[in-house]
């Protein structure tokens, strides 16, 4: 696992956005696994920054996001499409065809889980995967407890999940219960991977997932087994480290 703690957001981001921008300008053709959240929304900015002033080109770019809310409308606010083309898709040149997400309103969710896992392949895998981390250490939306071996599926929400994303919505009634995610297995199936943690709210969290011991109580210790994990830290989150 390669470390390194950032002084500032600024940098956070920078750094961030060298690794997934050298990882296009190296294959353009990259698969990126992408994930939403507050924690990479510094990183996104950079990129549309970067396509702007011509640095970086997407068209031949493919991505697969990490989860998706089980119900939401594809328009609503907060469904995580919505968030990916508010954030990034709808200001890069990324076409259409070449974006993935889990389709949360499909009647058989286990079909959807199916149909995604097997088009991850066909795409030759995932070569740069981005990942957040909770309060609880999970990744994407596996919660605590989650099988290391788990691949795409429909997850019940932890309570600390759903109290947790209860900010973007107008009460915490309106979360949704459940969602679709990559599972831990396929994670780990990345070629190479960014974990990014930011903020003093995760410092526990992150000692727990890089420094304690590989349990599924914490999901995000599961990366330490991984062989190409770089995690980027700022200085907040890194103090119990
Ligand atoms: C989002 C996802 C989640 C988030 C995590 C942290 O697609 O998979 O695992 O990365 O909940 O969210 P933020 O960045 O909002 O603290």
């Amino acid at each position: 696992m390669k470390i390194i703690i950032t002084e500032n957001m600024g940098e956070f981001n920078k750094v961030a956005a060298d690794i997934v921008s050298r990882q296009i300008k190296n294959k353009p053709d990259s698969v990126l696994g992408l994930a939403t959240g507050s924690t990479p929304l510094g990183l996104y900015a950079m990129l549309i920054d970067m396509y702007k002033k011509g640095e970086l080109d997407f068209s031949r770019v493919k991505t697969f996001n990490l989860d998706e809310y089980r119900g939401l409308p594809k328009d609503h606010p907060q469904s995580y499409y919505h968030f990916m083309y508010e954030n990034l898709f709808n200001k890069i040149n990324i076409k259409d065809e070449n974006v993935n997400l889990l389709n949360g309103n499909r009647d058989e969710s286990y079909r959807e889980c199916a149909d995604y896992e097997e088009k991850i392949k066909a795409a030759g895998g995932i070569d740069l995967q981005v990942l957040g981390i909770g309060h609880n250490g999970h990744i994407g939306f596996n919660e605590p407890g989650t099988p290391f071996d788990s691949v795409t599926d429909l997850i019940d929400l932890s309570e600390r999940t759903i109290e947790a994303n209860s900010r973007f919505f107008d009460s915490p009634d309106q979360v949704p219960r459940q969602a679709l995610s990559m599972g831990i297995k396929t994670i780990m199936q990345s070629r190479n991977i960014v974990l990014l943690i930011s903020g003093n709210s995760k410092a526990r969290i992150a000692a727990k997932a890089l420094n304690g011991p590989i349990t599924q109580n914490v999901p995000a210790s599961v990366l330490q087994l991984h062989p190409f994990v770089t995690v980027v830290l700022d200085k907040e989150a890194a103090v119990y480290l």
